[in-house]
């Protein structure tokens, strides 16, 4: 058993299937009207170095929803990076919180965290993947699988610049066994090291994988998913050059005719509209947009549940015993 959610390629097929289904199980719970208490008297660490919109609200949901608590640590707020190492911040945060998400600029640092943190860290996102971006999007396809198909038929095309997540949804779709394309003009496209990792998953799941400037390897896709133009945090493109680069590579209605009948869009957002993709398009029945976003706070409840699921419980007896000491103690010392 892994603490740590930091890359999902450290874990097996079954147990990512295992994070999806159960997000997807307390989805249903919920949605018949059980709130589990399954993070009762929790506190939830979000570390912020970014802004965020979906990560941050879908967490403090999650917690809130389960009976927990979290706690905002946006930038500057705490120490970290600033007079405080980041293992000084992981080891005062294992004692003072249950569980800690991180988003941070640098992959380095959510795995120092990781490595100074006793309890669970998850990654928020870094300038390097986004798990958690990923099992909200599988449980989306997982919702959208189209009629008659199996993991295995699904063609996934992702549309434009190599982001971290792109490499997050080439990741999460090849350990699954589906058909990943990432359609991105060259300069822009999954590096080297994207393509050992994306081989190593296809021989373990019979996946298969394309990375390629040709338009024709969006045909007959399943799903088109894209993101911002921007480039990575301080490798931010200026608008005109990003749509000299990419202005090929939007989302557009054209775009979706390539796909198969019934094909869906996705996005992970924030979108740049009128860049990235159309109003038409994101508007669209076709879009799966909202209902991503809908599914990061599914997929945080899976996730936050999963890495404590060894979170040990009082028993009656015990909590019984330890009220009548502590109140014993106050009527004998403090109140007399
Ligand atoms: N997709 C995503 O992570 O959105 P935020 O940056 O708003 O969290």
């Amino acid at each position: 058993m892994k603490k740590d959610f930091i890359d999902t390629n450290d874990f097996t097929r079954q147990e990512l299937i295992d994070m999806i289904e159960l997000s997807l199980a307390i989805k249903k719970a919920i949605s018949k009207g059980y709130y589990p208490p399954l993070m009762k008297d929790m506190t939830l660490g979000m570390i912020f170095q970014q802004s965020s919109t979906r990560t941050r609200v879908s967490f403090e949901t999650a917690m809130s929803q389960m009976g927990g608590h979290a706690q905002y640590l946006g930038p500057g707020m705490i120490q970290l990076g600033g007079h405080e190492t980041i293992g000084d911040t992981g080891k005062v945060l294992s004692r003072l919180t249950d569980i800690v998400m991180a988003r941070v600029i640098s992959h380095e640092t959510v795995i120092e965290l990781a490595k100074s943190c006793s309890i669970p860290v998850l990654n928020g996102m870094s300038d390097y993947n986004h798990p958690t971006q990923e099992i909200g999007d599988m449980c989306t396809v997982f919702e959208n699988i189209p009629r008659g198909k199996k993991l295995s038929d699904i063609k996934i095309v992702f549309v434009g610049d190599g982001t971290q997540v792109c490499a997050s949804l080439g990741f999460i779709t090849t350990k699954l066994g589906m058909h990943f394309v990432h359609y991105g003009p060259q300069g822009h496209q999954l590096n080297e090291h994207h393509k050992a990792i994306l081989s190593e998953n296809c021989k373990l799941s019979g996946a298969s994988f394309e990375i390629t400037d040709d338009r024709n390897s969006v045909r007959d896709a399943d799903f088109i998913y894209t993101d911002v133009w921007y480039g990575l945090y301080e490798n931010e493109m200026p608008k005109e050059e990003r749509v000299q680069v990419f202005h090929d590579y939007q989302v557009n209605r054209d775009l979706m005719q390539l796909g198969s009948l019934g094909c869906k869009f996705m996005h992970c957002l924030p979108a740049t509209r009128g860049e990235d993709v159309t109003d038409e398009v994101a508007d669209s029945d076709a879009s799966l947009c909202w209902e991503q976003a809908g599914n990061r706070l599914t997929a945080m409840r899976g996730l936050l549940v999963y890495f404590t699921r060894f979170r040990e419980y009082a028993s009656d007896i015990q909590i019984a015993a330890a009220k009548e000491e502590l109140d014993s103690f106050i009527c004998r010392r403090i109140i007399k």
